[in-house]
């Protein structure tokens, strides 16, 4: 019997209940019956909870990309592997197969060889959603370099920061990107960046925009006469399971990003086996996921996740609303989708147009549709499932994190019956758990609590880079012995979960995981600011927004406030980048502390959501007179 695909609802229970009693012969088969390994795994797993230390399918040996392009090429060489859908829908989409891809990733990684990078370094990739982008990452896999992806709308001081936190001595980017209507410049993002990046050797640059750009000798090359010149065979490196495949940065609640590892084996077998069943993969299907390859949907579900499953997978450069707001649905018939993987930002986003962009469009392709990234609203779920699943498609909605490394708790299509706002039940090998307040755990339905996670799993990230201090603290010493999310989640009477948001000091505005601190940090740094404190209210389009309030030092308090909302603003674009510019900011005299001199946010999230009237408990509060005055204050 095989365990790699759940047919029904009673085979979900049996092979959820034999991953918990059995997870060494759960995961063993799995891994077994649907990769292949340079050599097998002497135990599925071993760890020590005490040191979070997490080993899978120990030293069993592969390369990923093996398993993602060499595997499929006698039986699907001349199966589309990526669709390249441009910007402009004018531009002419690039098909590339399977075979197609091999190539191309083979030249990539001589190249790479040839300039230097070796198994183990770290490679910065800082590219828009084109197939170099997949390319890259693949051929650093392929070669057993560990990629770091950051996202494209990142400023030159964010990239500074995670290029230098893990000592990344390559860097690939490109002239520029396009977006909609506009043309954005990369490569002056990078050379500011890199002003602070004394490591970096070579940067390796992609043609895309065709604008000018500052080469600097001895250390900026463009890629495409390397590539020309490059031999399109390479024998994939062999990795340990446990050897690093990529880190992917995501914002804390306090400090630096954190530039969470995930390595290779683990992540293999667990980002393809959710592939195949929360989007009910079949061998025809088109698949498309609408993220972009700066953030972990899009490493398991755009790239890793298909490709291990020989499957064909869309790549979107654009955004939702260019040329119009049809362009998704566009789209979905020009490639006849059959999964379509979305976030609720955008669909909220596209709920505020004209109805007729989507229903003019056939849609019938579709058979699964996916939601990530944040709660989705009823309204936007019924919207979703009346206008673009035409009541006919199931929707997926997926709960993970970029530290799960692939979706942990999500319906199965066709198997677990949907409820409005829940992502239903965890995937076989998810041992999900409540814990109240005095860090018990919660047996009892219909009941709220802290969400997390009693047993290791395979895809899970492995570590911080350079501090795994700092993901003790963060995941582990809340509830000892368990995996805290950081998020809040209600169970209802079935067992079904529905998460209910973060439970810590970060906001997810638009999909997108911001820290406040790190904004703060950037606040701070403005000559005219004394103090800072940013909290999230409730948005209709982004699901949240940030709240800025401020006190201002004596220099500033003359100054025009308008003004200063911009430079403020400025300051966190460039420092974060324009994704964390703040809605709202409100001057005021000073702000809520307790007694021991902490900022009461709870408060101030509350007046910015509208809800003036009850405070709780603020007895520790050392100045409650300023609650009144922010309240009255302009913003
Ligand atoms: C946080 C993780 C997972 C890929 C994209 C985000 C929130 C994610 C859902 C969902 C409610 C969700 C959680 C989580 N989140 N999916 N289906 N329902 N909330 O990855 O940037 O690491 O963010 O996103 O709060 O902790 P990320």
């Amino acid at each position: 019997m095989s365990y790699y695909k759940i047919e029904n609802l009673e085979q979900y229970f049996k092979h959820y209940k034999k991953s918990i009693r059995e997870p060494r012969k759960f995961w063993g088969k799995i891994a077994e019956e649907n990769f292949v390994w340079y050599q097998v795994w002497d135990k599925v797993f071993e760890f020590d909870m005490e040191e979070s230390k997490f080993q899978w399918f120990v030293n069993g040996k592969l390369n990923i990309v093996k398993n993602c392009i060499d595997r499929h090429l006698a039986k699907r060489g001349d199966k589309p592997a990526i669709i390249f859908e441009p910007n402009n829908p004018e531009e002419e989409a690039q098909t590339i197969t399977y075979n197609d891809l091999y190539n191309r990733v083979c030249k990539m990684a001589n190249v790479l060889k040839d300039q230097g990078v070796k198994k183990g370094d770290r490679v910065c990739i800082y590219l828009p959603m084109i197939p170099d982008l997949a390319i890259s990452m693949l051929a650093c896999a392929r070669i057993g370099a560990i990629h770091s992806v950051i996202f494209a709308g990142f400023s030159a001081s964010a990239i500074s920061k995670r290029v230098n936190d893990c000592g990344c001595k390559f860097v690939i980017t490109s002239d520029g990107s396009f977006r909609g209507n506009k043309t954005i410049p990369l490569k002056p993002i990078v050379d500011e960046a890199l002003e602070s990046c004394p490591e970096v050797e070579k940067v390796l640059l992609v043609n895309r925009t065709g604008a000018d750009v500052n080469m600097q000798e001895g250390r900026d090359l463009w890629l495409a006469p390397l590539l020309e010149e490059a031999n399109s065979n390479h024998v994939a490196q062999v990795m340990d399971a446990e050897d690093p495949l990529f880190i992917l940065y995501t914002s804390g609640s306090t400090g630096a990003p954190k530039g969470m590892v995930h390595t290779t084996a683990g992540y293999m077998v667990q980002t393809a086996y959710s592939f195949r069943n929360v989007f009910d993969y079949k061998e025809e299907d088109i698949f498309w996921c609408t993220a972009d390859c700066g953030w972990i949907t899009g490493h398991s579900y755009i790239i890793y996740g298909p490709l291990l499953n020989g499957a064909t997978t869309v790549m979107f450069e654009g955004v939702p609303s260019y040329p119009t707001p049809s362009r998704f649905w566009d789209i979905i018939d020009k490639y006849k989708v059959t999964q379509f993987y979305t976030a609720p930002t955008a669909i909220r986003s596209l709920m505020t147009e004209d109805y007729s962009y989507v229903n003019n469009h056939d849609l019938s392709s579709l058979r699964v549709i996916g939601s990530v990234g944040e709660p989705i609203n009823e309204e936007a779920w019924h919207w979703y499932n009346d206008h673009v699943g035409k009541k006919r498609c199931p929707i997926v909605d997926t709960w993970w994190q970029t530290e799960t490394g692939s979706i942990l708790v999500s319906p199965l299509p066709f198997i677990t019956p949907t409820k409005p706002t829940y992502a239903t039940l965890p995937l076989p090998g998810i041992q999900a758990v409540l814990m109240d307040e005095k860090r018990n755990e919660i047996e009892d339905n219909q009941i709220d609590g802290s969400l997390c996670v009693k047993f290791p799993w395979p895809s899970m990230a492995r570590t911080i880079w350079g501090n795994h201090e700092r993901y003790q603290e963060t995941y582990f010493s809340q509830f000892p012995g368990k995996y805290f999310t950081g998020d809040g989640a209600l169970r209802d009477e079935v067992g079904y979960y529905r998460i209910t948001g973060r439970a810590d000091d970060v906001v997810i505005v638009s999909g997108h995981n911001l820290g406040t601190a790190p904004i703060e940090d950037a606040i701070n740094e403005h000559h005219a600011v004394a103090e800072s404190a940013v909290v999230g209210y409730k948005h209709d389009i982004k699901g949240n927004a940030l709240y800025g309030f401020i006190t201002l030092k004596v220099e500033g308090e003359t100054r025009d406030r308008e003004n200063l909302r911009k430079e403020i603003n400025q300051y966190i674009s460039s420092h974060i980048g324009p994704i964390a510019k703040l809605d709202k900011i409100q001057f005021v005299e000073s702000l809520p502390k307790t007694r021991s001199g902490k900022i009461m946010r709870r408060i101030l999230r509350s007046i910015s959501n509208g809800e003036t009237k009850e405070f709780g408990d603020i007895s520790t509060l050392i100045n409650p007179e300023v609650i009144d005055s922010i309240i009255n204050g302009k913003i």
